[in-house]
């Protein structure tokens, strides 16, 4: 635990706590990840497409949090994404599960330490742009992080300057040629529905009134969503590309009187119908990046 830094964050983990994980981690697993991937809301499937998956609970790596929505699976999982060595967590650590944004992050630092070079992300989100359809596919190109408006940031509290530098840019943070791949991608697939736009991010869990989904849309978010900014940020300060996909799983309701009340179970619905979808996505992304050395 860190002793350096006298805020409230003091419970911090330091570097060698990082250490001390990925550590446990490289004496349990013969596999050198070379990307890292989130599974988000509804996506664990995507570890199906391991090939010799070697996979450890996070109940046993030392310092990990336990995931408690439903539909995510707390296991870490090693194995081969097409030719790529890959390592993947199937759950992920949300804000609104009481989790400080250190602790949700701490993950992306220890996939760091055990050699990634890439993080691509997954999320389910609901759409603010009208345009939109359940089960569209959104590729991010940017983001508004409200938790950060709100004075919270994954990278509060003392830095250690061995992952990252104290003031991290956040221009560009979605690495263009990735995404430019992943367009290529999917126009090979003919997929239907994909979008490009902006992912806010909120607290959560509550869902959005009518006047906050208005209030978005004014600031320019396309969806939204209670995850992946604070992975993105921790993985930027720690040098890493990133690449991230939301599947739009709800439609965020824009006036009063509507019938789109959001349920989880929904969101759960849609990872299920378009999951198959998703991992041809995956798979052939993977070979596309493998074969142009994009990550
Ligand atoms: N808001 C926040 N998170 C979400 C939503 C939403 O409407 N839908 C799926 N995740």
């Amino acid at each position: 635990m860190c002793e350096k830094s006298c805020v409230a964050f003091c419970k911090q983990l330091t570097l060698e706590d990082v250490e001390k994980t990925a550590n446990f981690l490289k004496s349990k697993v013969d596999i050198q990840p070379r990307i890292g991937i989130i599974c988000g809301t509804g996506l664990a499937g995507i570890t199906s497409l391991l090939n010799n998956p070697e996979v450890i609970p996070y109940a046993n790596i030392p310092y990990f949090p336990i995931a408690t929505v439903a539909g995510h699976g707390n296991k870490l999982i090693f194995g081969y994404l097409g030719p790529t060595p890959v390592v993947c967590m199937q759950g992920r650590f949300h804000f609104f599960e009481g989790y400080p944004l250190w602790q949700v992050v701490f993950p992306v630092r220890v996939m760091k330490l055990l050699g990634i070079s890439t993080l691509v992300l997954t999320n389910g989100a609901g759409s603010i742009n009208n345009s939109y359809a359940v089960g569209d596919i959104m590729f991010i190109k940017d983001h508004i992080n409200l938790v950060n408006f709100g004075g919270m940031n994954p990278l509060q509290g003392y830095n250690d300057e061995s992952f990252g530098q104290r003031f991290v840019p956040m221009n560009e943070v979605y690495d263009l040629n990735i995404l430019k791949i992943a367009k290529t991608t999917a126009k090979e697939l003919r997929m239907k529905g994909i979008q490009e736009g902006v992912y806010a991010c909120v607290g959560g869990p509550s869902f959005e009134t009518v006047a906050e989904a208005k209030a978005l849309k004014v600031l320019g978010a396309d969806v939204v969503g209670t995850s992946t900014v604070h992975e993105v940020i921790a993985a930027k300060h720690c040098g890493l590309k990133c690449f991230a996909f939301s599947l739009i799983t709800t439609k965020c309701p824009m006036d009063y009187g509507g019938k789109n009340t959001i349920m989880h179970e929904d969101i759960l619905a849609v990872g299920k119908s378009r999951e198959a979808e998703v991992l041809r996505f995956m798979q052939r992304l993977f070979a596309n990046l493998a074969q142009q050395n994009a990550a």
